[in-house]
């Protein structure tokens, strides 16, 4: 229970500790550093910029490789981050790679999803973006589409090839679809006929994403539609036309998972930064094991929902930057082991806590 959690330990007990951020609604919003994250983080370094505190970022928002992320957000932040310290949950899908190792997929989303799905070892990945371009008049829509960023692509002949004789064996989403409308048509074709036409009927190919977020925090005062409102939607249109239910798979928070594999990644981190002497361990040295490890997140129904569930050693933080809104003192269904204003707080309070 909450309660039994709380009484783990006291401010005197020696103890190890790590702490997982949520980014989006808790670190920046939009592109934004909010709660005075870089002075928040710099608290986790020594003088000379080596990490003393396990961390790592949970985040259910993706779209570019890892390692691209943490160099965005070290340069952001003014913090070195690590590529281990940023987790991507749809990093879950290289379980399915072996079974989808030649066969056509498709990647959804903004950024490069394509590149990230590469990147985790699938070799026949091609981005939604590039197949709708290989059908003429596949989106009625494309000409009242007046986007500023409009990716040309090289129209290579095998891919066009490939797009159009090939059936799509999955599709990824792997970040937030950007152009509702095209994708969730070219979904429903290629979940229902594309690449198959003398077919009669074939199970659905699988559908993954990457998260089933509702909402999240952006630069906009009110909450924005994330992959689990996308989710919504092609669902709803898919199960309308075809008379049979969506099947899909959603990765990332508040799966027990991404909590399992957060803690490997801290002890990794822990004892890494141990042996070059800079983790505060505080006499638990060799050991491996964390008296608490602490999530800090600013949704409710996901950041807190995840910690409470992996139970015990986590131990959860809700702020209100984000998602949750701080008109009540704590969220009704999910309630938050400690609320605090922002990210800087939550630091304060471990560090006071903990060191
Ligand atoms: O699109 C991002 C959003 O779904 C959540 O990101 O960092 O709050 O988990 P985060
Ligand atoms: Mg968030």
């Amino acid at each position: 229970s909450s309660f039994s959690r709380r009484q783990l330990h006291s401010n005197n007990s020696p103890t190890s500790f790590g702490i997982a951020f949520d980014i989006d609604g808790v670190i920046i919003r939009g592109e934004t550093p909010i709660g005075n994250s870089p002075q928040a983080l710099r608290k986790l370094y020594d003088d000379s910029g080596n990490l003393k505190i396990p961390y790592l970022f949970l985040t259910n928002g993706g779209g570019v490789p890892e390692s691209k992320r943490a160099a965005d957000l070290s340069s952001l932040l003014g913090v070195n981050i690590l590529t281990s310290q940023v987790a991507q949950y749809i990093r879950s899908l290289t379980e399915n790679r072996k079974r989808f190792q030649n066969a056509l997929v498709l990647a959804v989303g903004k950024g490069e999803p394509a590149t990230v799905m590469s990147e985790y070892g699938f070799k026949n990945v091609m981005s939604i973006d590039e197949y709708a371009s290989y059908f003429d008049d596949i989106d009625p829509l494309s000409h009242y589409k007046h986007w500023t960023c409009k990716t040309e692509f090289a129209k290579n002949n095998a891919s066009k090839e490939k797009a159009l004789t090939e059936s799509v064996k999955a599709a990824f989403i792997v970040s937030d679809p950007v152009d509702w409308s095209r994708d969730i048509q070219v979904l429903c074709d290629v979940l229902r006929y594309m690449g198959i036409p003398q077919e009669e009927s074939r199970p659905q190919p699988p559908v993954y994403f990457a998260s089933d977020d509702l909402e999240y925090k952006a630069a906009f005062p009110f909450n924005r539609l994330g992959m689990g409102a996308f989710r919504i939607a092609l669902e709803s249109i898919f199960n309308r036309s075809t008379g049979s239910d969506l099947v899909y798979t959603s990765f990332g928070k508040p799966n027990p998972f991404v909590f399992k594999n957060a803690e490997a990644v801290l002890k990794q981190l822990l004892m890494s930064t141990h042996n070059g002497d800079n983790v505060v361990n505080n006499g638990e040295s060799g050991s491996q094991t964390f008296k608490t490890l602490y999530m800090i997140g600013d949704n409710p129904s996901v950041d807190i929902k995840g910690a409470r569930q992996a139970g015990h050693p986590w131990f959860s933080i809700l702020t209100k930057t984000g998602v949750f809104n701080g008109i009540l003192q704590n969220d009704r269904e999910f309630p938050a082991d400690l609320v605090v204003d922002t990210v800087e707080d939550a630091i304060d309070y471990i560090l006071k806590r903990e060191c």
